[in-house]
């Protein structure tokens, strides 16, 4: 449970007793369909560690903007998302959920870092590459300026393990520049975060085009599963995902689409790839994508009707979120507190 957050903001030589728990953050974009790659490559290893972790997750609403949301949708995305993350097993007794805007401390933290970042480095991310090719000088701001908002997210909590999927890397790798440059400019202030990427499931990849990640973005709905699918339409975006050529069930780089198919399903019932390929030694595409879409649709179905539940229950959604938002203040003040000083910023005092 995390009870100390404002106690740990300033309080960093706690790392060797025998009850440390591990401080954990990590965020997600309420923006387009909750899907089985954020659950698998995310979610779920949030879910697994919170009873030995001091958990804080995130709503990166701000980050969002990034997409030009309608403020209607917006609004209703963060009641899907908060729904889905709650439903898949977030516990709000064990960790702090909350949606980012609600703790204005992480603007301004990332404004401070703009102090200690250089464009260069921001123009490099692949995602600012991806997301601004053929845009030209029209590309938003929001774009470039979008990883230092996610390393104020990280590092404003002291945070020291960030469970991410794969694409998240570079970002992390970019936080940790960052924080070296301010602990060596200002003093030491950030605890030095790492990433927590999973050999399994942390790039899921598309079902109608195994080269591309799963996206909550993708226009075709073909090419993920939502948790918001039904059963019906789960088996018929399997059953129609694309294969490789040949007959045999195993993974390889010469086959990209049966490599994600095992991967999910090996995710999913808790075998390795060896024990997928095994398990389906002598059988067709056809068997085995029937018995992965039971796999998924066993996987969902409970977490898809508690979803359905909590949707309906928004006053309960939004009291969970302002409890998250005001002890997540808490931590984020003292810390900023800490912040503006090193930096010499405020009035006297
Ligand atoms: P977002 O919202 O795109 O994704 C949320 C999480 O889901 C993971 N993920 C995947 N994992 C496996 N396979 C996939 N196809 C797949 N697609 C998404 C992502 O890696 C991520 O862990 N910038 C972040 C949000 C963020 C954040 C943070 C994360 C903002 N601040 C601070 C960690 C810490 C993002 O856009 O994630």
């Amino acid at each position: 449970m995390v009870t100390d957050a404002p106690a740990r903001a300033t309080d960093q030589a706690d790392a060797s007793t025998a009850e440390h728990k591990l401080r954990v953050f990590s965020g997600i974009q309420p923006s387009g369909n909750f899907h089985l790659g954020n659950y698998l490559g995310a979610v779920r290893n949030w879910v697994n560690q919170i009873d030995e972790s001091e958990s804080i997750f995130c709503i990166v609403d701000l980050h969002a903007l990034l997409n030009n949301p309608d403020p209607v949708v917006l609004q209703e995305q963060i009641v899907n998302l908060a729904s889905s993350l709650l439903a898949s097993g977030l516990d709000p007794d064990k960790c702090l959920l909350f949606v980012q805007s609600d703790v204005p401390a992480h603007s301004e933290l990332q404004w401070l870092l703009n102090a200690v970042t250089q464009f260069g480095e921001l123009r490099r991310m692949t995602q600012f590459k991806d997301k601004s090719a053929g845009k030209g000088d029209a590309v938003s701001a929001t774009v470039l300026n979008y990883p230092i908002l996610m390393a104020a997210d990280i590092i404003l909590y002291d945070t020291e393990k960030v469970p991410v999927g794969d694409d998240q890397r570079q970002h992390i790798e970019l936080t940790r520049d960052i924080v070296t440059r301010f602990n060596a400019r200002y003093g030491e202030t950030f605890v030095m975060p790492e990433a927590d990427i999973k050999t399994e499931g942390a790039r899921i990849m598309s079902l109608d085009d195994p080269t591309e990640k799963m996206s909550k973005s993708s226009p075709r709905e073909a090419s993920y599963i939502s948790f918001a699918d039904s059963p019906d339409v789960i088996r018929k975006k399997i059953r129609r995902a694309v294969t490789d050529s040949g007959d045999t069930i195993t993974a390889g780089d010469d086959k990209p689409a049966l490599t994600n198919l095992i991967q999910i399903y090996g995710s999913l019932s808790g075998k390795s790839t060896p024990e997928v390929e095994r398990h389906f030694e002598g059988k067709r595409y056809g068997d085995f994508k029937k018995e992965l879409a039971e796999v998924v649709v066993d996987s969902l179905t409970p977490i898809q009707d508690e979803l359905v539940r909590l949707k309906g229950d928004v006053p309960y959604i939004s009291g969970v979120l302002q409890q998250g938002a005001e002890r997540a203040s808490e931590a984020a003040e003292t810390k900023m507190r800490l912040v503006r000083d090193r930096m010499g910023i405020g009035r006297p005092r």
